[in-house]
């Protein structure tokens, strides 16, 4: 069975990869429309089994996380719209190909800190040129239902003008995700269907918490674990990316 689903219309079909069952998106989900990208990778299996193991050291944890939000990045990049040209190779044949991001001014790569920098910055290693935004956003631990706090922002005076990638390593009840959603749509009157979301772990409850308010912005995610525990941690999940990534736990 396959979860890869996306709009196919404004973007080519990507291939899609089977997924074990307990990672199945639930019914209500499985809609062709519904904008959730699972990009196919024959390293991912491995790969995550790393950065899910409670055993792999925080050390390791950065460099296997490191490989998966590269590939990431490359998949949001490559989703962004292109226009076709023409090239000549080396054997003088001409190439019908694509051309992408030549404009200086076509992209934002946003950051929901702590650890979105860490996706932010595979993005960026893609895209030198993008233009920055960070948006530093903390779940209160505290409150039962993990309420975001807005602590600040700073966004681009032209982000509306722009496509925008919006980093964060996990998407668990949708509440950071929404909280940076609504300054970049609201506050940068960026267009819903110019952004992407990518992350690497991804509740259904947050999918769900996303599309309900905005269908048009595009989730992709290298997996869509089974839900949240009480503590609305993703299950099976990785724990807390942000501290293992930077080496805080
Ligand atoms: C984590 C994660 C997301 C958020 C996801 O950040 O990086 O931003 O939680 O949870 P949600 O979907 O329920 O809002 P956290 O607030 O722990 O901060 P950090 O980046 O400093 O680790
Ligand atoms: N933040 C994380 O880093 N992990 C979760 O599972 C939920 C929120």
């Amino acid at each position: 069975k396959i979860i890869s689903y996306q709009s196919g219309i404004a973007f080519p079909k990507l291939p899609v990869r089977p997924v074990p069952m307990e990672t199945m998106l639930e019914p209500t989900s499985r809609n062709p429309d519904d904008n959730v990208i699972v990009p196919h990778c024959h390293s991912f299996p491995y790969l995550y089994t790393k950065i899910r193991d409670c055993k792999t050291s925080n050390k390791d944890f950065a460099l296997y996380a490191s490989r998966i939000l590269r590939i990431l990045a490359e998949e949001a990049v490559g989703m962004v719209p292109s226009s076709p040209c023409s090239i000549q190779t080396p054997t003088n044949t001409t190439y019908a190909g694509m051309r992408a991001l030549d404009d200086e001014n076509s992209l934002c790569v946003v950051s929901i800190l702590r650890a979105g920098d860490a996706l932010m910055e595979a993005v960026r290693s893609v895209v030198p040129q993008a233009a920055v935004a960070k948006i530093l956003i903390q779940r209160d631990e505290s409150s039962e239902e993990k309420l975001p706090k807005l602590f600040y922002s700073k966004i681009p005076s032209d982000v509306n003008s722009r496509f925008c990638i919006l980093c964060d390593p996990m998407l668990a009840t949708g509440g950071s995700a929404l909280c940076a959603l609504s300054i970049l749509i609201q506050e940068g009157q960026v267009p819903p269907d110019n952004i992407i979301f990518v992350c690497v772990v991804a509740a259904p409850e947050g999918i769900r918490a996303v599309h309900t308010r905005h269908p048009e912005v595009k989730i992709v995610t290298g997996a869509i674990d089974t839900g949240l525990n009480e503590d609305k941690y993703i299950v099976p999940g990785l724990g807390d990316f942000g501290d293992r990534w930077y080496n805080t736990t």
